[in-house]
């Protein structure tokens, strides 16, 4: 990977494989969090406007940096000011020049190939609500680090990985690790039925289907290594910037991630009444706003660590995410922690720790330049 720039002495690189592992523990536990019932909102707000809004947010973000960032051929000689320059530039000439190299840039020849990842993480975001919404914060965090084996797969059959034996025995640990805590999972809600049923209260847990969860997870694992793993064969084998990059998977998440919004405002229109924004945004809650804005923090802190980094190291940081997350749920929504659930995350942790330490036995060697 390209050499990264650093802020404060601290590797960019560093950097933001730290805040990937605050921004993923907070993300579950705030999705979680937004979309249990309140008084307030006895239904939660649509996880389908929640990901169109965070994918325009993402977007236009990116669109600011890359043109920052765009070459704008502009000379110093054209840069001095008036009194010593006939030829200097004005503020609308350079604005109109950068705008149309990124136009040029953004839709240049090979922009499709970012159809792909997009139709996938746009996909992905919306089964992470369904899963958030249908599991524990706990829970859904662990199960989803399944996607380090699914990004391990994509990246020996797209990247032509190789990996040592060490780690598809990490792998199967960790396989092991979750199957363990979904049990669990599976054993608490039982009883928490069962409870509920006695006491003939709701509990929190009755609202949940981790079936339902479970499924959303095992799919948005698939979509999270595909995704991730194309994406960083496009973004490495061109010398497009990230940026540039960024704004191309956004654009093509648009249409996608409309699609179920209209679907959905068709079937509720009739029900709800008031206008479209009314409609579209209903429960739109401030824990629903700050859900959006760490998904998109999120993204755009994924693009720089596949950038700078690898898909791999992003897994080993979402793990350490899971401890912050695990401790998290105990104080917050007074998670029950079983020795089982105690077992299963250990099993999780020391797999994706063996999965990420590099030995002369355990190395992740390309054994072909990048495909695309
Ligand atoms: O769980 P996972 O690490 O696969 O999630 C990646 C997240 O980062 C997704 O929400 C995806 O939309 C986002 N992303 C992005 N821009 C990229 C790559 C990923 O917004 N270039």
């Amino acid at each position: 990977p390209p050499k990264p720039p650093s802020i404060w002495w601290i590797p960019l690189k560093y950097l933001s494989l730290l805040t990937l592992a605050l921004q993923n523990s907070s993300l579950s536990i705030l999705m979680h969090y937004s979309r249990m019932p309140t008084v307030a909102a006895s239904e939660p707000y649509s996880a389908a406007m929640a990901v169109l809004v965070s994918e325009m947010l993402k977007g236009t973000i990116s669109l600011l940096f890359a043109f920052a960032r765009v070459d704008s051929g502009v000379t110093p000689h054209e840069m001095a000011p008036a009194a010593f320059s006939p030829y200097r530039r004005t503020l609308r000439d350079e604005v109109s020049s950068r705008s149309r190299k990124l136009w040029h840039e953004v839709f240049s020849g090979d922009c499709w190939k970012l159809s792909i990842p997009a139709i996938l993480y746009v996909l992905q975001n919306n089964l992470q609500y369904s899963a958030a919404s249908n599991l524990p914060a706990a829970t859904f965090q662990v199960t989803y680090q399944m996607k380090i084996l699914t990004t391990a797969i994509f990246s020996v059959i797209l990247l032509r990985k190789r990996l040592s034996s060490t780690q598809w025995f990490s792998l199967f640990c960790l396989a092991i690790g979750v199957a363990i805590i979904q049990i669990q999972a599976g054993m608490q809600h039982h009883n928490a039925e069962l409870a509920a049923v006695a006491s003939s209260s709701s509990p929190q847990t009755s609202t949940m289907n981790p079936l339902k969860g479970f499924s959303a997870v095992a799919a948005a694992c698939f979509t999270s290594g595909l995704a991730g793993v194309y994406f960083e064969m496009v973004l490495k084998n061109s010398k497009t910037d990230l940026w540039v990059r960024n704004v191309q998977l956004s654009f093509f998440s648009i249409l996608p991630a409309l699609a179920p919004i209209v679907v959905e405002y068709r079937s509720e229109a009739a029900d709800v009444g008031g206008g479209v924004f009314a409609t579209l945004f209903r429960n739109f809650t401030p824990a629903a706003w700050a859900t959006i804005l760490v998904q998109v923090l999120g993204g755009l802190i994924t693009a720089i660590v596949i950038k700078y980094s690898d898909n791999i190291l992003k897994g080993f940081a979402t793990s350490l995410s899971i401890v912050i997350s695990f401790i998290a749920s105990v104080a917050l929504f007074h998670f029950q922690v079983s020795p089982t659930f105690m077992l299963g995350s250990s099993i999780v942790l020391a797999a994706t720790y063996l999965y990420n330490t590099p030995t002369p036995f355990n190395r992740l060697v390309p054994s072909s330049p990048l495909q695309s």
